[in-house]
This record gives structure tokens, sequence and C-alpha cells, in this order.
């Protein structure tokens, strides 16, 4: 199937079921997200093979902190376990890690492993893997906007920013492009496809700026059973699907 497969640059994926995976064996919810890991890890090399750019994957929204005490310190200490495993594995695998989110709600040693992450595979270039953490599309565009304020009252916004005369907006007033320029994801492209998992059809504040033309496609299996046959499954669906950004 791969081979007559368009691989899709960019890819995001909204890894939810985790609980439900869990409890279907009894099991408690940490055990999923920790399940949920494994997936991640497994696939990371595979997409990486098939020739996807960018996966970025939704790992901590900025309403998970609202879940009890128990499976908020189970993410982080999976966060902290997984971020040597990570490293270890992007190196093997050229992998460039960035991280969107405000990191500045997490412990500072979580804040120091991502910070490490990101510096020790700035200079890979095979795909790049976005780790959404204390992420929400909201936010980002909330901070965007306070850090292009701070810019623009110090006189910092590039001219680059601003509409000249054949642009789609009115000449002299700030473009998407420049906007975007303040976002988590600049430099990262728009992912052309979102795969949510585990049946919900909803974005649930995931790259609700990023997603505005993705194709996006449910499939019910939760995230720990996630695999490559699921994910060449998702392609294929994308594949069909008839890109127009609005032409016709
Ligand atoms: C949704 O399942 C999943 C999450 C809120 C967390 C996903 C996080 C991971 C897989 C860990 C990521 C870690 C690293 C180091 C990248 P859910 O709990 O909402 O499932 P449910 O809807 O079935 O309850």
């Amino acid at each position: 199937m791969e081979s007559n497969l368009h691989i899709p640059e960019s890819v995001a994926i909204i890894m939810d079921g985790n609980g439900r995976w869990a409890k279907k064996r009894g099991l408690p919810r940490t055990m999923g997200h920790k399940q949920g890991c494994t997936a991640i890890e497994k696939l990371l090399p595979e997409a990486s093979d098939l020739g996807i750019r960018y996966l970025t994957v939704y790992a901590f929204s900025t309403e998970n902190w609202k879940r009890s005490k128990d499976e908020v310190d189970g993410l982080m200490q999976l966060f902290r376990f997984y971020a040597g495993r990570l490293l270890k594995a992007a190196t093997e695998k050229n992998v460039r890690i960035r991280m969107i989110g405000d990191r500045r709600r997490f412990q500072p040693d979580i804040i120091e492993s991502i910070n490490r992450l990101e510096e020790e595979t700035k200079n890979n270039t095979g795909l790049t893997f976005v780790v959404a953490a204390n992420y929400g599309g909201r936010d980002e565009i909330r901070r965007a906007v306070m850090r292009y304020a701070e810019d623009y009252k110090a006189g910092r916004v590039s001219a680059d920013a601003f509409a000249g005369p054949d642009a789609k907006v009115p000449e002299g007033e700030l473009t998407e492009e420049g906007f975007a320029a303040y976002l988590d994801t600049a430099e990262i492209p728009d992912p052309d496809l979102v795969i949510r998992t585990s049946g919900e059809l909803r974005l649930s504040n995931f790259l609700i700026w990023e997603a505005a033309y993705s194709e996006i496609v449910v499939t019910d299996v939760l995230w720990p059973d996630f695999d490559k046959d699921e994910l060449l499954a998702c392609i294929a669906e994308f594949n069909k699907r008839s890109r127009r950004f609005g032409g016709v």
C-alpha cells in the first residue's frame, strides 16, 4: 500500500483514548498514558521512514491541569522518563525536536529537559517531531498577540510583516504570515492532515490557527493501539480527499 500513497509533509495527531484503553483492562489511567508513550516511541521512526517531515503530537493541553493530581503527576513522571529515551531515539534517527505550548508552567527540571531536547537536536535534518505540551490553540494565539504588541511598541516588528501593494489585505496592515511568525509553530508547516484517535469529532483547542485547511481523519482506534498500519490507513483516507483551500 505504502508505495502508492502520497505521504503528507506535515501530520498532527490528537492522541485520545488512553484512559479508555486502561479502563477496558481494569488498569489505572496512568497505565494508558504509559502505553500511549510506547505507541509514540514506536511510531516516530516509522513516520520518519515513511517520509513524513513534521509530526506534531498533542501530549498535554492547557486544560489537562484540571485532571486529578495523581493523573497530572503521572503524566509529568512520564515526561521525565521519556525525555531521555526521546533524545536517544532522536539522535539515532536524525530527528529534530520542538516543543510548542507554554513551558513556563512546568517544574524547572522539566523545562530544562525540554530546552535540552531542543538544543541538542536543533541541527538534525530529518523529521521534526513537535510535542505540544501545556498547549492550547487559543493560548498560543493570546501569547502571540502579547509578543507582537511588545515588538510593535518597541518598533521591532519586521517590515516584511506588513502588506505591500499586491497583498490580499490592505497595504500597510499586518499580514497573516506576519502574524503567524509570532505563533509557537513559526517555521513549522501547517498540518496537511490532522488525525484524531478514539472517535471524537472535535479539534479540542489543537492548532486552531494552523489547521484552518487541514484534512481531519478520525479513527475509532484508541491511541495506545495506534500503529504504523493505522497511520497508513489514515494517510490512505487523506489521499482520497481533494484539497481546494477555499477554491473550486
Ligand atoms: C488523551 O487520552 C491523552 C492525553 C491527555 C495525554 C497523551 C499523552 C501521552 C500519550 C504522553 C505523551 C508523552 C510524551 C513524553 C510525548 P485521555 O486520557 O483523554 O483518554 P480518554 O478520553 O479515554 O479518557
